[in-house]
């Protein structure tokens, strides 16, 4: 895909009242003595939707504890309410979903507004393009530039009626009543949400859906299905189910979300005097790539207690400061660290020598153009970044040196102002993220946990 500059310059929806203010190490005690601590982030994204999805379609009840309390994850939670699946909350994000089986679903009697949630919308499209009644997905200005033909044309070759607005964005109509028929498809992109998009229609579909991903990614889907009795074959880099069968409610436990414990990785690595201890984090395979990267980079990151929580693989994160070296990034550790390269662009403009990322062309198309948003607010800092089709290179020094501060536009992208939170440990400037609002989108309380480990960061209204 070409270098598209229009995404990271068009301003989402999102409220306005928040900004996020790193002080940087030159005024703050804390930065220079470290981050301290053992936290818990909250829970995964990925897993929390995908619990709500199955829980509701499975028969029986599903206990969820550890539910991520973010917009996003809680889209989804209204959206399956609207669709008269009853979900009680059940205190210290726990939730009961009362499930309704494959075909319990009721109509919604209006849009369902997923936010700024893309997982919300792709997904749901699968698993509603398998229902009798029509239904409208729509979202915030972000998810509305947000592709969907992705989804969209394999579902139509399912055998569902789908219309979506001029170049397959949002909202998306989705019309009940047609019987989906399993396909076998080679996905173009690495991408788990096509991926389970379709496995998700493959449940309503006569015969077997088989989905061929061109690279690892994340299994959350697979893994859960057999966690509710459904069987999920695969034959290599294909998944592969058969329609018709049924989803027995269970207990989900969900781990902490290692694209959140992703942003203290980071910023206990580049923050000298740094020991930071997080617990129960999950550590699937197709998601670990931040790890694998920062290690490369030379990080001390040591994992510990190792359990399988329910089907996924949990650890606790030891992480010191280390002196990290610039590398270029193997592509295929691009789709298994896909979330957490803005945080990975810190990382690199705190390495010594040159970070080159490249095979990540799908950045420009997350809740913003990731590439273009970190490399404009890495050169606001000093740093030099350049964009590139499908990455960027960036050399590693000194941020923010001879400035007072910066103000950095996140584009209501969460990733992106947590991502120069993380900088405000190393920048030797006042950093300030105004309408960093969407930071709730994935991680409602990374303010209170910044500042409980010693983060130079506060979220101000
Ligand atoms: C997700 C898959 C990834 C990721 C997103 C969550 C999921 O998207 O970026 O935050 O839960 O399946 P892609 O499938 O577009 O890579």
């Amino acid at each position: 895909m070409a270098a598209q500059k229009p995404r990271a310059m068009r301003s989402s929806r999102g409220n306005d009242f928040l900004k996020l203010i790193a002080h940087g190490p030159i005024d703050s005690s804390a930065g220079s003595e470290g981050l301290h601590g053992a936290i818990r982030v909250p829970g995964d994204k990925s897993i929390s939707h995908r619990s709500i999805m199955l829980g509701s379609i499975a028969e029986g009840q599903t206990r969820v504890q550890g539910f991520l309390q973010g917009a996003d994850a809680l889209a989804t939670l209204e959206a399956f309410r609207a669709m008269g699946v009853r979900i009680d909350n059940a205190g210290n994000d726990g939730l009961v979903v009362h499930g309704v089986g494959l075909h319990g679903l009721r109509a919604p009697h209006q849009p369902l507004d997923l936010g700024n949630s893309g997982t919300s919308m792709r997904l749901l499209a699968g698993l509603l393009a398998g229902q009798h009644f029509d239904s409208v997905l729509k979202g915030d200005s972000s998810l509305s530039g947000r592709p969907m033909n992705r989804v969209a044309a394999p579902l139509r070759e399912m055998g569902a009626r789908i219309d979506t607005e001029a170049e397959g964005r949002p909202p998306l109509h989705i019309y009940g009543g047609n019987a989906l028929k399993g396909i076998s498809y080679q996905m173009p992109l690495a991408s788990a949400q096509v991926k389970s998009c379709l496995l998700l229609a493959g449940l309503y579909a006569d015969g077997e859906t088989r989905v061929t991903e061109p690279a690892p990614t994340r299994d959350h889907t697979e893994r859960m299905l057999q966690g509710f009795g459904y069987k999920v074959r695969r034959d290599g880099a294909t998944a592969i189910v058969q329609g018709g069968g049924r989803l027995c409610g269970t207990d989900i436990d969900v781990p902490g979300d290692i694209s959140s414990a992703a942003f203290f990785l980071v910023a206990a690595s580049i923050t000298p005097g740094s020991v930071l201890r997080l617990e129960h984090v999950g550590v699937n395979p197709t998601r670990t790539g931040v790890i694998d990267i920062l290690q490369l980079m030379g990080a001390d990151i040591e994992l510990s207690k190792h359990r399988d929580v329910g089907g996924e693989p949990v650890a606790d994160i030891t992480v010191r400061a280390a002196t990290l070296k610039g590398i270029a990034i193997p592509p295929a550790l691009v789709p298994l660290a896909i979330d957490e390269f803005p945080v990975l662009f810190i990382a690199a403009a705190c390495a010594n020598g040159e970070t080159i990322v490249s095979g990540a062309e799908e950045l420009r198309v997350k809740e913003s153009d990731r590439i273009q948003a970190m490399v404009d607010g890495l050169q606001q800092l000093g740093v030099q970044a350049n964009g590139t089709a499908d990455g960027a290179v960036i050399r590693g020094g000194a941020m923010g040196v001879g400035q007072a501060g910066v103000s950095i536009e996140c584009h209501h992208d969460h990733r992106i102002a947590m991502a120069f939170g993380v900088a405000g440990c190393r920048a030797h400037c006042r950093i300030a993220v105004p309408g960093c609002d969407n930071i709730a989108t994935s991680f409602p309380n990374f303010g209170e946990l910044a500042a409980a480990v010693g983060m130079p960061v506060n979220i101000e209204t």
